[in-house]
């Protein structure tokens, strides 16, 4: 927050950089291709002035009228001095963001859902040298060695050695390879299997060059891993934890969700209520396959069983074939899915599951875990994946295991969905997307 005290020169050693300033809009005046906004954080009389171009993110929202006066606001800009005799600087609006209560009230439901139902919440690392989804879509941790720092040999030692004329950074966790976690799911495999049910709620990175308004390079993911348990109660829990935050907020965000219903999707109150008291539709992947080519539509990526279910898939099947209403879609092929999941008894499928609904796609992705150490490290062989590194894992299994399953839900895509904004970065004030993490 800048505190602008409103002393002659306050805030003048700070111009040209670019700032945040969260606070409540004031006053806000439109004129044709620019728009003022009066800012106050409480933390003093004077206000800041923010003046936002027609070019500015957000803009649209502050014109139509969806941020009006007493809204809270995280505004982002460049302090430049006022041409204004009221104020000494002002901000230059690079962006503008409502700060969504009903974020906070979902994370809160969420605690408050696993708490109720007797789960230990728990931490996983976010530096792992595991990679969950095995996707290769992970960002490695480097080390920077400060330039002033005198290269001892010590430190010349840990700097990591080229290799084809290129440094080699994923030599770099101490002279480890080591990344940011995409999952704590395997940790909270060894959790589970010594305190039953678990959860975690904590970043998570993909490293996938994705452009589009579902994905982000940070986000927050819940997962929760339940012991002694199989696909049908993973499930199960998938269903009952989504009823209950949306019930939650449906009964505590009267009024922020009468503001998305008016603003941003009209009529998503009655959706979210049909949600939280109707069943899900549940399918296998075979049977959804079928629906797809039945559907005789023409799709940018063709149908197929053992094809990976896109975007525009997923759609049709929860917003067209079952107008609206959730869908949880079962049993996929192996061959798309990753090496942890159960796999069934025809050979050909796993025990995984994801949930869909509408306008998001894939807000949930679960399964049950493959606990036969025969099967997994015959999994791991047909992925060529490394089972040394696995050694932890498998250990879980070699020494006994239970029936257990989880599934990850990505928070955002549930902020998205449960507010109705179209892209995932309205559903956290500071989105990490490629090339975006300047503030
Ligand atoms: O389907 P995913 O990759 O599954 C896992 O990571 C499992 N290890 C979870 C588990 O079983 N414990 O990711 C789970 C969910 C997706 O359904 C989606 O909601 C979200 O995480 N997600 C993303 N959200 C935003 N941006 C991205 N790039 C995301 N990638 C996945
Ligand atoms: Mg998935």
């Amino acid at each position: 927050v800048v505190d602008i005290k409103g002393g002659p020169d306050e805030g003048l050693d700070r111009l040209g950089q670019t700032l945040a300033v969260k606070g409540w809009v004031r006053t806000l005046r439109v004129q044709s291709s620019v728009i003022f906004i009066e800012v106050n954080d409480g933390s003093c009389l004077s206000n800041m002035q923010c003046v936002m171009n027609s070019d500015a993110d957000g803009y649209d929202q502050v014109e139509s009228g969806s941020i009006t006066t007493g809204a809270s606001v995280s505004i982002q800009g460049t302090l430049v001095a006022s041409q204004g005799s009221k104020q000494k600087v002002e901000l230059n609006v690079l962006k503008i963001v409502t700060v969504a209560r009903v974020r906070n009230a979902l994370a809160y439901a969420t605690h408050k859902f696993f708490q109720e139902n007797g789960f230990v919440w728990i931490s996983s690392p976010i530096i792992t040298a595991s990679d969950c989804e095995g996707a290769g879509e992970q960002f490695c941790v480097t080390t920077l060695i400060p330039s002033s720092r005198e290269a001892t040999d010590s430190t010349v030692d840990a700097i990591p050695k080229a290799k084809d004329g290129l440094i080699d950074w994923s030599q770099d966790f101490f002279g480890k390879p080591a990344f940011l976690t995409v999952s704590g799911q395997l940790n909270a495999e060894t959790y589970a299997t010594a305190l039953s049910d678990v959860y975690t709620f904590g970043p998570t990175f993909r490293a996938e060059n994705s452009n589009t308004s579902r994905h982000l390079a940070e986000f927050w993911m819940i997962e929760p891993e339940l012991a002694f348990a199989d696909l049908n109660d993973d499930m199960a829990c998938a269903t009952a934890y989504l009823q209950y935050v949306v019930t939650y907020i449906l009964e505590n965000c009267k009024e922020d969700m009468e503001f998305f219903n008016t603003w941003i999707e009209k009529g998503i109150i009655n959706r979210l209520s049909d949600v939280a008291e109707k069943n899900f539709v549940q399918l296998t992947y075979t049977d959804a396959v079928e629906l797809l080519i039945r559907a005789n539509k023409k799709f940018e990526f063709p149908v197929k069983w053992g094809c990976d279910l896109q975007s525009e898939h997923e759609r049709y099947i929860t917003e067209v074939a079952f107008g609206g209403c959730p869908v949880i879609i079962r049993d996929y092929p192996k061959d798309i899915k990753a090496f942890y999941m159960r796999r069934n008894d025809d050979g050909k499928t796993v025990a995984a599951m994801d949930m869909l609904v509408p306008r998001v796609g894939e807000l949930i992705g679960g399964s049950q875990r493959e606990e036969r150490l025969e099967y997994l490290e015959e999994r791991l062989d047909d992925l060529k994946l490394n089972k040394d590194s696995f050694w932890w894992y498998l250990d879980l299994r070699r020494y006994g295991s239970v029936p257990h399953a989880g599934f990850g839900l990505g928070f955002e895509r549930l902020v998205q969905f449960a507010t109705g904004m179209d892209n995932i970065r309205d559903a956290i004030p500071f989105p990490r997307t490629p090339g975006s993490a300047e503030f």
